[in-house]
């Protein structure tokens, strides 16, 4: 459907890399239901360098993910091309992301993230290093600017594809925003404007409408959806439906909402084993039930025991309940309420 170098993207639609949420298991449900490419959370490149477990850990992924992109933030040109080419050797993904988007001051306050946006001239130098280093694509995402004073997205866009980057992500809203505000989607068209290179565009989309909408008013080649997908990897199924037939496909039942749960409970049990699983599903199984009567006492049941054995059992025993209750095991309905601004339990409120 688009290509970023040689990658053949086979949807338009994108997961959004999501610190504390986009292991794995999440990416193999998203890819699953359509997902045209998906990425690891940000990951430090100084970590990768130092050979640091936890962060080596972050960038595991399975074939089935691919295409696949390995984000990395950092601040020292030298460091993030090393870490790079670490990445193409050992970890071998398809692409390498970078992240000049994150608003989190840990990050900011070293000169990472979304701070590079306040440094064209050191950001140019990372692209440029990083480009050099590996044979893969490089792409990177970015926020507007870092404040209303400093809006740069198109003009760190056409500097960032001089450097030989292959596609960009725009999320439109500055450093200082974070998540308040509305993000600015004429931004993404006027981005589109300054280079050739495919640009995603991201921010705001709460259903397929709007990604159609994103793609109709700005031009942008792909859209990358982050809280929607949260509870809710169906998003890219009803994306590429609405894209390719103007027609939505069926919203998911709501016992195949539990069987879902069961899935990515069995999944993070494999990816970090059980007593980690158990207490980090905790928030993807609060997103996957909410929305329907009675889903409060079903998150109270399977948080009434944290252990593995307890919370797989229950889930099973709900879906041995809903088989004999067709009416409710058949209600069914789609997420299209508020995004949430900020996600319990990711790391440092990215
Ligand atoms: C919990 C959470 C974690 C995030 N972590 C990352 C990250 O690691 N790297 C990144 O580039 N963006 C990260 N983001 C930003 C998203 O990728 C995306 O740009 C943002 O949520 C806007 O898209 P949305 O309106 O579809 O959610 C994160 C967002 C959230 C909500």
């Amino acid at each position: 459907m688009f290509k970023i170098g040689h990658i053949e993207v086979k949807s338009k639609a994108l997961l959004a890399p999501m610190a504390g949420v986009t292991g794995h298991p999440f990416r193999v449900l998203c890819k699953e239901q359509g997902a045209g490419l998906v990425y690891t959370e940000f990951v430090s490149a100084n970590g990768i360098i130092r050979e640091n477990q936890k962060t080596l850990d972050m960038m595991k992924f399975t074939e089935s993910e691919r295409p696949i992109g390995v984000q990395i933030f950092g601040e020292t040109p030298e460091i993030l091309a090393q870490s790079a080419k670490y990445i193409e050797d050992i970890v071998k993904p398809d692409l390498i992301d970078l992240n000049f988007g994150c608003p989190v001051p840990k990050v900011t306050k070293r000169g990472a993230g979304s701070a590079i946006l306040k440094d064209l001239p050191l950001m140019d130098e990372v692209a440029r290093a990083v480009v050099e280093a590996v044979s893969i694509p490089v792409t990177a995402k970015i926020r507007s600017g870092w404040n209303n004073g400093c809006i740069v997205a198109p003009v760190a866009a056409a500097a960032l594809e001089a450097a030989g980057i292959k596609a960009l992500t725009l999320h439109p809203r500055t450093t200082k925003q974070l998540y308040t505000g509305e993000a600015d989607w004429s931004l993404i068209a006027e981005t589109r404007k300054a280079i050739s290179i495919p640009l995603i565009g991201n921010g705001d989309i709460k259903s397929a409408a709007d990604a159609k909408r994103m793609i109709d008013e700005t031009g942008c080649d792909a859209v990358m959806i982050g809280r929607r997908a949260l509870g809710n990897p169906w998003i890219f199924r009803e994306i590429n439906d609405y894209l390719n037939t103007g027609i939505l496909p069926e919203a998911v039942r709501l016992i195949d909402r539990v069987k879902l749960c069961h899935r990515h409970l069995y999944l993070e049990s494999v990816a970090m084993g059980d007593y980690r699983a158990t207490n980090y599903i905790k928030k993807h199984l609060s997103w996957y039930l909410k929305g329907f009567p009675g889903a409060s006492d079903y998150r109270k049941r399977l948080y009434r025991q944290m252990e593995f054995a307890y919370m797989e059992g229950e889930i099973s025993r709900i879906i041995t309940e809903l088989e004999k209750d067709p009416e409710l095991a058949n209600f069914a309905y789609r997420e299209e309420g508020d995004l949430f601004p900020n996600v319990p339990g990711s790391k440092d409120n990215y």
